[in-house]
């Protein structure tokens, strides 16, 4: 075995961990036999590299140019339209619709580049027609190494290049299997590079599980310019595309979205599509949120068990988990509910994620009445955030959440002094 010389790096083509030295297995990811040396391509020069400065005030502003699809909703989340040389990040888990959400944003977009590294020409051929979309200036390949995409780009000049997914193609320039850290990570790199060289905005399509926990497209999150999510449930048809980053407008907008027969259609008006059709039951209390522009009612539902062994459970989804085991605290302590022995399960009704403020007086409430078997008042709906004294606080945009609820025939319970009083005066 070589011995490093002290300019050479091993790097594990599964997890991209470097190391100094040479192993056997890799001691970040446990992966046998993956490290590959690496050497700087460029020699350390004494002279150093050469800087050029220009003035901040010799450059002018041309206005960034956006394109508008057929869809004002998801036009909004994306800043106003897509802006011509930006890289978009397009997450969600597998089958919640991305693929088709991206199709039928594209096809105003003339001429377009698919790049499918999951279906074949033909399976997206049929998806076009389904969604009865006009593609003859969309040009497809099924190609997944992007080490020659800069000469189609060069050719066609495209105004849009989809990437579907990132966790499917790869670079044959860089080392690793098509998913692995190392060529997610240096993929979105070229993209980036490519997309500013040749001004053609490009939509990484990347997949992540609720938990977030495939490495791909995490990571992917600070290289781009606009990370979108959709979320939902796959047995359920109500999607929300929520902005997590943009450098190119705001990050609290969201559209809400149908899937049908016919693709992804757009709801102005999303009030209680969230919510369950189940009778109001113990565990369960519905919460209003305000995401961007639009109320949104969302159901929260909460299990509480008697621990049967050692640590109790706390598992929550859609919902921020630290903010659960806070929240749990100040039940404890300020509302005097005996959690110390209980697993709670918290799920957000939908397959959305509430992580407002604004959801904590539901998630307390919901997690009262399953201890208590207690139901809340019939119809009545919660917007506030608990404070670690166990106060309540206001939280922004109260007018229109209460005119959201009664609109759909809820009652806005807001006046309590803090979470004790709350849970004294709904659970009786
Ligand atoms: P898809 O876009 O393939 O999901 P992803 O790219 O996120 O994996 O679509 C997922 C599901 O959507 C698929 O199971 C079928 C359904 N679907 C519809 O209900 N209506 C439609 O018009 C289309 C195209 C898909
Ligand atoms: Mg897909």
């Amino acid at each position: 075995m070589k011995k490093p010389n002290g300019k050479s790096v091993f790097v594990c083509s599964n997890c991209g961990n470097e190391s100094p030295t040479w192993a056997g297995k890799c001691s970040a990811c446990g992966e046998w036999n993956s490290l590959k040396e690496f050497s700087p391509a460029v020699e350390k020069s004494s002279a150093g590299a050469k800087i050029l400065l220009s003035k901040l005030s010799d450059f002018t502003n041309k206005k960034s140019f956006r394109t508008q699809s057929k869809y004002s909703e998801i036009d909004r989340v994306f800043g106003g339209g897509i802006v011509e040389g930006a890289v978009m990040l397009v997450g969600g888990e597998p089958g919640i619709g991305k693929s088709t959400l991206v199709l039928q944003l594209i096809e105003k977009m003339a001429p377009a580049i698919y790049l499918s590294g999951e279906e074949s020409p033909a399976q997206i051929k049929l998806r076009a027609d389904r969604l009865k979309l006009k593609t003859e200036n969309i040009f497809i390949t099924d190609g997944a190494d992007i080490s020659g995409l800069e000469n189609i780009l060069d050719e066609i000049k495209p105004k849009i290049l989809v990437v579907d997914s990132i966790q499917t193609v790869y670079d044959s320039r860089i080392s690793g299997s098509a998913g692995s850290q190392m060529q997610v990570k240096e993929s979105g790199l070229v993209l980036q590079q490519l997309a500013k060289k040749y001004n053609v905005a490009v939509i990484i399509i990347g997949h992540v599980t609720k938990e977030g926990l495939v490495a791909g497209p995490r990571t992917l999150e600070h290289l781009v310019d606009v990370v979108v999510y959709l979320e939902g449930e796959r047995n359920r048809d109500a999607r929300i595309l929520r902005t997590v980053k943009n450098r190119f407008g705001t990050t609290d907008e969201i559209a809400v979205l149908v899937m049908s027969e016919t693709g992804l259609k757009e709801i102005t008006n999303p009030g209680a599509i969230f919510l369950s059709e189940t009778e109001n039951a113990p565990g369960s209390a519905i919460c209003v949120l305000l995401e961007g522009t639009r109320p949104l009612l969302v159901e929260i539902q909460a299990l509480t068990t008697p621990t049967s062994f050692g640590y109790p459970r706390r598992t929550s989804s859609g919902f921020d988990l630290n903010r659960l085991n806070i929240l749990v605290g100040v039940l404890i302590k300020r509302a005097g509910l005996n959690l110390g022995g209980q697993d709670i399960y918290l799920n957000v009704v939908g397959g959305i994620s509430a992580n407002e403020p604004a959801a904590d007086l539901a998630v307390c409430l919901a997690i009262a009445s399953s201890m208590k078997n207690k139901t809340l008042p019939k119809m009545s709906a919660f917007f506030a955030e608990v404070g670690l004294t166990g106060e309540l606080r206001n939280v922004a945009g109260a007018d229109k959440r209460k005119k959201e609820a009664k609109n759909l025939g809820y009652t806005p319970l807001t006046n309590f002094k803090n979470v004790r009083e709350a849970i004294d005066k709904t659970l009786v």
